[in-house]
């Protein structure tokens, strides 16, 4: 439809129907038999509004969606179609690794396959918007939503970012096979304060700037056609409410002006900040914030006829808002084609096809990161006597919390991946998962829990048995998936007593052991490291997850993952990162001053860094060479090594370049990622690696608020993790 038209459609609306755009619904008050009365009641909403509303959230399938569809449109006085709206985040039924373990590959183009593998089984169902990706900076693994996110770095982030807008949405959304991407959640979401959810987040202006600001802004820039709102308050202001930052900040600055919706039940939840009093008032402030649609409360369709009626609110703001959803139906097509992809033939076709279960594993394979790995003690042969031992051992449950549409019966689990490896081996679960369900509770269901805490001695005893009998044993152990995600902060990042039991007691009948680690966000390890021979980080792998680790273990897949967010030596170090700012009194970690930054009974530096991650493979990195000293305004340098394979096996390294302003208007990280390169090397083999460093990248918000760098000296370091000291100096003209 020509833009024409669409203003055409607004001009003939009542105000009642264009208010119905602005409003979001599950999809059971549409479904026949679906329960509407009470909900409705709740949501002061009559069989009218129902059959005006705007877009629905949360219903899959195919036939379902073109049954409500048809039946919606024929309803409707302009027969608007629905916009359909759900989670799909790591993948709708092959579902890829976690978004934090995909950061881990350091490679955006696996994000950029999850994401569109993710948009063509999501469109193939019958969905237009998947609510995804999001790219809130996490530097608090206190925090389960780490696993929604691609990690502490704002370079990282930004790449992935970029990949993911890409891979759901390519160029055209009314192409078949892509969905919309919603960004979110607009801003700062990530960093609640405590690490604990929905709590209120306190940035400095400048650090939202320039470390929270540009993951955003890389999305809006790749086109993405949503951003969300976020539950959190920034400066003391709750988001869905907050006019600076969704106008002049996402829409003047940021240049963004697709549809604003606001997270699940925010508009309402202004009360509740008490900065309304009211529904009315919630409704005025999100109006004016710009904020489009409205999720799943009923503050606009209750109260914007009365508040454009009494001129509180403008009409022409909800013009705005109407003509951007209208925009959106109008770029996915669905005046056109109301059902866009989805067909029950497509469905039967397109989910949890060869090619996506394929191009499943061979991410989860990019994302393992290996810790330990004494005397080479990984990998396993598969002729060794082997036992797998451990909660997760078997488990299916290893895609992540925010996987809604995931089937267990779907997953590949480590012991199965192993099997089909053609290992033999002897297998115990070895204890149960958690030690309480504390919060879990609504996940019993999911998890054998009284059982096995029941028989827990007898599940130790045959795990004794089995380690006994083996040579070397794999010990599947972690978090279980619903410990991370929403609502899930932990305020201790240790792994279950039982696991660390289990650990123990194994290890003192065979010390051969390596752990695989299944985890939704960085734990604190300590307990495990002297016990394990080696600790592979597998996070929660999706569907092929247990090919993909078995393939591993066996060698046929060389770890090649390296930490996107570190892993802290425990919970009082966090948040962390490892782009710390300097101090007056910074600590070198050996003095033994007392005045200086540090903890009394902890180090300052964490257990393993970002960036880190080892290989069965070695390599070795050359000094670093410059094309020059200088860096002009507007200019560019070239920095390059060489990398090598030194070891005796194919193997992929991710060379990562730092940088460090050496004195600045205001205090500069001590180092920030600018750069980063995969590279893939037979034994022997060396590649030269060159970047490109533009005086543009470097930019930062000086003292007096512009983004700009300012002349002086540089260092930058080109290395294998973020630790590396292959340094080499310039200067910024
Ligand atoms: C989450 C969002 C999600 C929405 C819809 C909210 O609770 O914060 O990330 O997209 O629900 O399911």
């Amino acid at each position: 439809m020509e833009t024409k038209a669409l203003r055409e459609l607004l001009s003939q609306m009542s105000l009642k129907e264009k208010i119905g755009q602005l409003l979001q619904l599950t999809g059971n008050f549409f479904e026949e038999g679906g329960e509407i009365t009470g909900p409705m009641q709740d949501m002061n909403l009559t069989e009218d509004d129902l059959w005006l509303t705007g877009s629905i959230l949360g219903t899959v399938g195919a036939e379902k969606l073109r049954k409500i569809q048809e039946t919606f449109m024929e309803k409707h006085p302009h027969h608007i179609p629905l916009l359909f709206m759900a989670d799909v985040i790591n993948g709708y039924r092959t579902i890829f690794p976690i978004p934090l373990a995909q950061g881990s590959s350091f490679d955006p183009a696996v994000s950029r396959t999850g994401a569109s593998v993710a948009a063509a089984e999501s469109a193939a169902v019958g969905l237009h918007v998947t609510f995804s990706p999001m790219v809130d900076l996490v530097r608090d693994a206190r925090w389960g939503r780490v696993m929604e996110s691609t990690g502490e770095d704002v370079y990282l982030n930004r790449q992935f970012a970029r990949a993911q807008v890409e891979g759901y949405q390519g160029k055209d959304l009314s192409a078949p096979g892509k969905v919309a991407a919603c960004v979110k959640h607009f801003a700062g979401y990530g960093a609640p304060l405590a690490g604990r959810d929905y709590n209120a987040v306190e940035l400095s202006p400048r650090t939202f700037r320039d470390d929270y600001l540009p993951a955003y802004k890389e999305a809006v820039d790749a086109g993405a056609a949503l951003v969300m709102t976020s539950f959190n308050t920034l400066d003391r202001v709750p988001s869905t409410g907050n006019k600076t930052l969704m106008r002049d900040i996402l829409r003047d600055e940021m240049g963004f002006d697709g549809v604003l919706i606001s997270d699940w039940g925010a508009v309402e939840e202004l009360v509740r900040h008490r900065i309304a009093e009211t529904r009315k008032e919630a409704a005025r402030l999100s109006m004016e914030a710009g904020v489009d649609i409205e999720m799943m409360t009923p503050c606009y369709s209750s109260c914007l006829e009365e508040l454009i009626s009494e001129g509180t609110v403008a009409e022409s703001l909800l013009d705005e808002a109407v003509l951007r959803i209208l925009e959106l139906k109008n770029k996915l097509g669905l005046f056109e084609n109301p059902f866009k992809d989805g067909s029950a033939e497509a469905e039967n076709t397109v989910v949890l096809s060869k090619e996506h279960l394929e191009a499943a594993q061979n991410a989860a394979e990019q994302t393992f990161v290996l810790l330990k790995n004494d005397d080479a003690f990984l990998p396993l042969c598969k002729k060794d006597k082997l036992a797998l031992i451990g909660p997760h051992g078997d488990n299916p449950l290893i895609y992540g919390a925010w996987s809604i549409f995931a089937s267990p019966k779907d997953t590949v689990t480590l012991r199965q991946g192993m099997e089909q490896a053609g290992a033999s081996f002897r297998y115990a679960k070895g204890s149960p998962m958690l030690d309480n369900l504390r919060g879990l509770e609504m996940f019993k269901e999911q998890l054998p829990f009284e059982q096995d805490l029941e028989q827990k001695d007898a599940l130790l005893q045959e795990a004794l048995e089995a380690a006994k009998a083996a040579d070397k044993v794999v010990l599947a152990l972690g978090e279980f998936n619903q410990q991370s995600g929403e609502a899930a902060s932990r305020g201790d990042i240790t792994l279950p007593r039982c696991q660390l039991d289990l650990l123990r007691e194994v290890s003192k009948v065979n010390e051969n052991v390596a752990v695989v680690l299944f985890t939704g966000r960085p734990l604190d390890i300590r307990e495990v490291l002297p016990y394990a021979k080696s600790i592979l980080c597998v996070w929660q792998p999706g569907t092929m997850g247990g090919p993909a680790i078995a393939r591993t273990l066996f060698g046929d897949n060389n770890p090649s993952g390296k930490l996107s967010m570190s892993f802290p030596w425990s919970v009082g170090q966090v948040p962390i990162t490892y782009a710390q700012f300097p101090t007056g009194r910074s600590f070198d970690g050996e003095s033994k001053e007392k005045y200086v930054s540090k903890y009394l009974d902890i180090p300052n530096k964490p257990l393993f860094p970002f960036g880190f991650g080892l290989s069965y493979t070695t390599f070795s990195v050359s000094p670093v060479t410059l094309s020059g000293d200088t860096l002009e305004k507007d200019g560019s340098l070239q920095a390059s090594v060489t990398v090598k394979n030194t070891g005796d096996r194919e193997g992929q390294e991710v060379v990562q370049l730092y940088v460090r302003d050496e004195y600045g208007s205001v205090t500069r990280p001590v180092r920030e990622m600018k750069g980063f390169r995969k590279v893939t090397l037979q034994p022997g083999e060396e590649a030269e690696v060159t970047f490109t460093l533009t005086e543009k990248e470097l930019r930062f918000t000086t003292i007096n608020g512009e983004k700009a760098t300012e002349p002086g000296a540089m260092t930058l370091w080109i290395g294998t993790s973020s630790e590396t000291d292959n340094s080499a100096a310039f200067v910024i003209k």
